[in-house]
């Protein structure tokens, strides 16, 4: 029986985010080139965002390329860089006949121009889809984002449209790349890392975590059923207590 059929979807998370990794480490116990990794990687995301949308989730971040990974060796960037235009381009067919919408979070006009501009093309083309919305986190970290957002915020106050007294945290919500995006209701980490690695800092202030040994070439429709048995067991607080949830 597959675990798909456990879940409860009325309680389904709106927003997964995922921090993709282990592709290294997957090639290497095949003894291949680390992008040999990423390749099998582009296959994993396939399943993901199929399964994902398939059962009704809304929202799906993927944490494609983060900005530390700038420093990875050269080659390695330019295979990377060189992969996401061919697969965006190549799925971008795939992504209107499922409804899916593509959005970006990051700096993404660090890019390659040849990158920046597939992306651009695909996000505009998928725009109306109405089914799940897609989020690629590229040349992404959270502090960038947040330092951007306050940056924004400052220029306002001293344009003096706004009073410093008057900052929000709805403010800043809506100053960062995932404006309009809720909040993740779970996180999943492949790969056994317990670390967050500078990935949405902000908005997984309330998430639910969720940490897989599986490499993420290895992650399959199951482990994403997996996570959401395991989310939905959960005892979502709040700060409250457990009498009072039930209560209410
Ligand atoms: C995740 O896999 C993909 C990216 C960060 C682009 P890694 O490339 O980090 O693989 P490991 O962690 O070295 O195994
Ligand atoms: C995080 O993975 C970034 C992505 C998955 C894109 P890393 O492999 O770069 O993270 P660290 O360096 O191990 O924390
Ligand atoms: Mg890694």
């Amino acid at each position: 029986m597959s675990k798909k059929d456990q879940i409860d979807t009325t309680k389904l998370p709106k927003h997964i985010a995922i921090i993709m990794d282990g592709n290294g480490r997957w090639a290497k116990g095949f003894g291949k080139f680390r992008i040999f990794g990423h390749y099998n990687g582009v296959k994993a995301v396939k399943t993901t965002v199929e399964a994902a949308a398939e059962i009704g989730i809304k929202y799906l971040t993927l944490y494609a390329f983060s900005t530390e990974n700038w420093n990875r060796p050269k080659t390695e960037v330019d295979d990377l860089m060189e992969l996401l235009v061919d697969t965006i381009k190549k799925e971008t067919p795939t992504l209107q006949k499922n409804n899916i919408r593509l959005m970006s979070i990051g700096n993404t006009l660090d890019l390659p121009e040849k990158c920046y501009l597939q992306l651009q093309e695909t996000i505009d083309a998928t725009k109306s889809n109405t089914g799940l919305t897609m989020v690629l986190a590229l040349s992404y970290s959270a502090k960038w984002d947040i330092v951007n957002a306050i940056k924004n915020i400052a220029t306002k106050v001293k344009n003096g449209d706004i009073l410093v007294d008057n900052i929000t945290s709805e403010m800043l919500d809506n100053e960062l790349s995932t404006k309009g995006v809720p909040d993740p209701e779970l996180m999943i980490r492949t790969s056994g890392e317990q670390r967050v690695s500078n990935f949405l800092l902000w908005e997984l202030a309330y998430s639910e975590f969720y940490f897989t040994d599986k490499l993420w070439p290895d992650f399959k429709e199951e482990d994403l059923y997996e996570a959401i048995l395991n989310y939905q067991q959960r005892e979502r607080r709040f700060g409250k207590t457990s009498e009072q949830l039930i209560t209410n």
